[in-house]
């Protein structure tokens, strides 16, 4: 549990509770977390599996790094600990969306199997879909879609993952993706929905 800071408050209890709203919506909600390098293709899968999600009527958003470090996260860098607090504060936003009936798609490296673990604890084992998408550096690398390999490479950018900072691969993940070099998106996507369909999130 994280520490809290200010004394004297309380939590209030809604009228409206989450499994109301997922009653609503007609389906369940939870958190698929993709894990993995820069480049393993995190953003790609999220965002193809949140079309196919959304033309089904599922009520349904997407966290993605680059674009949280752009606001919400806009005060945090690359270092260990504000990695750490990157992966809390979008653990708890994601606990949000899920009380709010959402099915939440985040695509954060989240280097650190600590940092993981702590939004398996927010969330819950039920609610957090642990994916790890599993690309060599040597793929990623070659892909390099935003040239940040090769400016790590060049010692532009420090503390950059898979080079000169650490990436913890997923012990257990619920589910690996294979996207290296011959991966096929839309297997991966029908990959995905079958596994929320097993586990009667969807119908
Ligand atoms: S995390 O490690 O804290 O989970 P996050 O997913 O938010 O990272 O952001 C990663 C994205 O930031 C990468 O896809 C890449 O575009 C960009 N980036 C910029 N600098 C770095 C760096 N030093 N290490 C990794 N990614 C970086």
């Amino acid at each position: 549990m994280n520490k809290i800071k200010s004394n004297n408050i309380f939590l209030h209890k809604g009228e409206i509770s989450k499994s109301d709203r997922q009653k609503q919506n007609g389906h369940g909600s939870c958190c698929i977390w993709f894990t993995g390098l820069s480049g393993s293709g995190k953003s790609t899968l999220a965002m193809a599996l949140e079309k196919k999600l959304f033309d089904q009527g599922i009520k349904t958003y997407v966290l993605d790094g680059d674009n949280i470090r752009h606001g919400l996260n806009s005060n945090l860098d690359f270092s260990p600990e504000d990695r750490t607090e990157n992966i809390r504060r979008i653990g708890e936003v994601a606990k949000l969306f899920i009380d709010a009936g959402i099915i939440v798609l985040s695509a954060f490296i989240s280097p650190y199997k600590k940092d993981r673990d702590r939004v398996r604890n927010i969330l819950g084992e039920n609610e957090f879909i642990e994916v790890f998408v599993d690309a060599d550096i040597e793929t990623c690398e070659s892909r390099d879609p935003k040239g940040l390999y090769q400016k790590a490479r060049a010692g532009e950018i420090n503390d950059f993952t898979g080079i000169s900072s650490p990436y913890e691969r997923p012990e257990n993940p619920e589910i690996i993706i294979d996207n290296g070099k011959n991966s096929d998106l839309n297997k991966n996507v029908q990959l995905l929905m079958s596994y929320l369909k097993n586990k009667e999130i969807i119908n």
